[in-house]
């Protein structure tokens, strides 16, 4: 794999603002140099989560987590690195090398993504040239931009439509049938998938098609909707229809909508109703769980109201527990018998859909009334029970508010709290060992050479070669030269970039401490406190020489050459 050259990529960072990039996901507070906020990856009720803007990397001090612009974009947004790369060198107007990108991208990836968009482009003309597909679009009211918005098409009607007009060689065929495009049948051979079906293309983040689902058009057909198959571009548990188009329409999202139909997220957005996303015939898992809130901090889940609706929605409540952290927020909206959201927004209108949004059941009122539906609260048994039943679930909410307030009602239904009977008491985060405004201890020279060039690396340009204190004997100088040699080599690095180049090496840990801890004293010293420590440790080695050689003058074995060098450093230091 061709790498992307390391200066791009420290121009990159040099020229992103990390604090921008991260405020925009996570909530920040300026705290002196700094920015903190509660960490979102772990857990926790303090805010041990601090962003650099001088050192452009982020830290926690709570569970370790720390890297650039580009990891955070990696670990939060789920990125690969080539694509953080690309969002942030968008941002900032960078282009990636060309041959990088090209060689870098995995050839089978791009050339699945093609064949999928070759598909749709093919359904979508088939669309546009099927009376009977129209009529049936017109049927169900879906508008001409709302098709073209969700890339609505036609799969034709025969065995062989997709297959004859883009399996036209070997490798397309493979494509094909990787993409989940083709069945087999028991004689192994190959032929459509989907049939005389209303075709919606499923997109990724970046709204490249990875599947599709199909809706017979013929009500006699089964099943009435077909879904692709799990592939390496498409996993059902982890994706949502309608996601990009979303995002796409909402420049900032706080609500998205979770619905169980394509049709529903069509017609929602058709009256106006532009952040409905909808599971892909499966319950809500974890993973959609984190995928909704990472998009918007309020999440409505809107079910059928008949048993099978109750159970979906217990499920979805199931998954988002252990993800609601403060901020964030869940509803349920139970739809009246026999509608779903499509059938209620084109009767009632955004207005009525909206309405019924407002009035939605947040999750503490649907998790207390789904647990004590069958208990008797007036009975102390019933009050034991509940409590019991609740503990677990309560468990695996975050610290924070709303754990706290779901705990208190429990306490108020029951007399009972979840904690009560427990030996966990909550104890107070203990303050991190090396937290920000703790003096860092004192160190050596070596060590505060390390620690001024991992604050700055720019103040190690201004050390001309020779580098003789590489010679000197003692802990850490090897380091420090490696240190040196990397930002002569990478001018633009920062913290972030020079902590990224040690990635998984036994240094890391060591190097990743020092860079977290505050230097004293002003920046604007720090390049000739550099100065003057490198200048030190050039004394001492030449100390280290002097006494070298002097030993060697002892055993009697200095040669010509020896002494004259003797001769010299003594003048040197003199
Ligand atoms: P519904 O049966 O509720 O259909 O399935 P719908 O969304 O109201 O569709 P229309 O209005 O009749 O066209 C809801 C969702 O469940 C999945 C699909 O994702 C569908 O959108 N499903 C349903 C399947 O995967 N297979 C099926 O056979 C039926
Ligand atoms: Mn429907």
């Amino acid at each position: 794999m061709a790498r992307i050259p390391d200066a791009f990529i420290d121009d990159l960072l040099a020229r992103t603002d990390i604090v921008e990039v991260i405020a925009a996901r996570v909530p920040l507070k300026r705290q002196g140099k700094e920015f903190a906020s509660r960490c979102p990856f772990h857990d926790e009720r303090s805010a041990s989560f601090t962003v650099s803007p001088t050192k452009q990397f982020y830290h926690c001090f709570g569970c370790g987590a720390h890297g650039t612009a580009i990891s955070f974009l990696m670990n939060y947004d789920r990125l690969e690195f080539l694509d953080a790369v690309d969002e942030l060198a968008k941002r900032v107007g960078m282009e990636i090398p060309r041959d990088t990108r090209q060689k870098n991208e995995n050839h089978d990836t791009t050339d699945l993504f093609a064949a999928l968009d070759a598909a749709a482009k093919f359904f979508r003309k088939h669309l546009a040239g099927s009376d009977k597909a129209r009529a049936y679009v017109e049927k169900r009211g879906i508008a001409p931009e709302i098709a073209e918005r969700y890339g609505i098409g036609y799969a034709p009607d025969g065995f062989n439509a997709l297959r004859d007009a883009l399996g036209t060689d070997q490798r397309r065929m493979q494509l094909l049938e990787r993409g989940g495009m083709f069945s087999k049948n028991d004689k192994g051979h190959v032929y459509d998938k989907f049939r005389d079906r209303l075709m919606f293309p499923i997109a990724d983040r970046r709204g490249r098609t990875i599947a599709f689902g199909g809706r017979v058009l013929d009500p006699e057909d089964s099943p009435k909707y077909l879904n692709s198959p799990e592939t390496a571009l498409f996993h059902k548990g982890r994706e949502l229809y309608g996601l990009w188009q979303a995002r796409q329409v909402n420049s900032k999202l706080d609500r998205l909508i979770v619905v169980e139909g394509y049709m529903d997220v069509v017609a929602l957005a058709q009256y106006g109703v532009s952040q409905a996303v909808a599971t892909l015939g499966t319950a809500t898992t974890p993973d959609h769980a984190e995928l909704l809130f990472r998009n918007a901090a309020d999440v409505f889940f809107c079910f059928d109201g008949d048993r099978a609706g109750r159970g979906a929605a217990w499920k979805a409540l199931e998954s988002v527990l252990p993800r609601m952290k403060d901020g964030r927020q869940a509803f349920f909206l139970f739809l009246p018998d026999g509608e779903d959201p499509d059938t209620i927004v084109r009767k009632e209108g955004s207005d009525g859909f909206d309405a019924r949004l407002r009035q939605a059941m947040p999750l503490s009122e649907f998790f207390y009334s789904q647990m004590s539906a069958d208990v008797n609260l007036g009975s102390l048994d019933g009050k034991a029970r509940l409590a019991e039943r609740c503990k677990p679930l309560l468990a695996q909410i975050p610290d924070g508010a709303f754990g706290d307030l779901m705990k208190q009602r429990l306490t108020e239904l029951t007399g009972v709290g979840a904690r009560a009977s427990g030996p966990e008491t909550h104890v107070p985060a203990q303050r991190a060992r090396n937290a920000p405004n703790v003096p860092a201890p004192k160190r050596s020279l070596v060590r505060s050479a390390i620690a001024l060039l991992l604050a700055q690396p720019s103040v190690a340009l201004a050390l001309e070669p020779p580098y003789r204190f590489a010679a000197l004997r003692q802990p850490g100088v090897e380091l420090l030269s490696e240190l040196v040699a990397l930002v002569r080599e990478r001018p633009d690095i920062r913290t972030g970039g020079v902590l990224e180049h040690f990635g998984e090496r036994e240094e890391a840990a060591a190097l990743h401490k020092l860079a977290t801890q505050s230097l004293p004293g002003d920046e604007g010293m720090w390049q000739t406190e550099f100065l003057d420590t490198m200048a030190q440790l050039e004394k001492q080695t030449v100390q280290q020489r002097i006494d070298e050689l002097q030993a060697k003058k002892q055993a009697g074995a200095l040669d010509d050459q020896d002494k004259d060098e003797l001769r010299g450093l003594l003048m040197t230091r003199a």
